[in-house]
């Protein structure tokens, strides 16, 4: 197991933080250690609502801390339950842009029991920058993730 995947899963095993607390660490280890996450967050069903909302993220404030399902790339993403990558944002009609300098996207749903509960999202200030392991990390994670949701 790689060194990253270890420091996640110790963050998600600790026995010590409440849930919230321990996705702000996750957020927090993924901005710290890959140069090119330059937005680190999660969003969250909302309710029984056809909606997302924010929950813990590092990087700058986003106006969209409500997205409707379809809406955006996480909007998208809540429908399809499929992991989106954008490498290039600007070629993307339906688009929630959060900030100028986001270039490239990736959202990984997080799936409990079949159903798609949430997600990572991961804006870049780089064009192309996510590489087959990063994905492959994400959605390992996303599944690490479900196990304590
Ligand atoms: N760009 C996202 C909106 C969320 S922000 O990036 C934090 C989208 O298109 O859904």
């Amino acid at each position: 197991m790689s060194e990253i995947k270890k420091r996640l899963l110790s963050i998600i095993e600790s026995p010590n933080h409440h849930t919230d607390t321990k996705l702000l660490k996750i957020c927090q280890l993924l901005d710290q250690e890959i140069p090119y996450f330059n937005w680190t967050g999660f969003y969250f069903k909302n309710g029984d609502k056809e909606e997302l909302i924010l929950g813990p993220y590092v990087g700058a404030e986003t106006d969209h801390k409500i997205i409707p399902f379809g809406k955006g790339i996480c909007g998208q993403v809540a429908v399809s339950n499929e992991t989106f990558v954008v490498p290039d944002v600007h070629e993307q009609e339906n688009y929630l842009s959060c900030s100028i300098d986001t270039k490239a996207e990736i959202v990984v749903p997080i799936i409990k029991n079949g159903e798609n509960i949430g997600q990572i999202d991961i804006d870049s200030h780089s064009l192309n920058p996510f590489t087959k392991e990063d994905r492959e990390m994400l959605e390992w994670l996303c599944e690490e993730i479900a196990h304590i949701l």
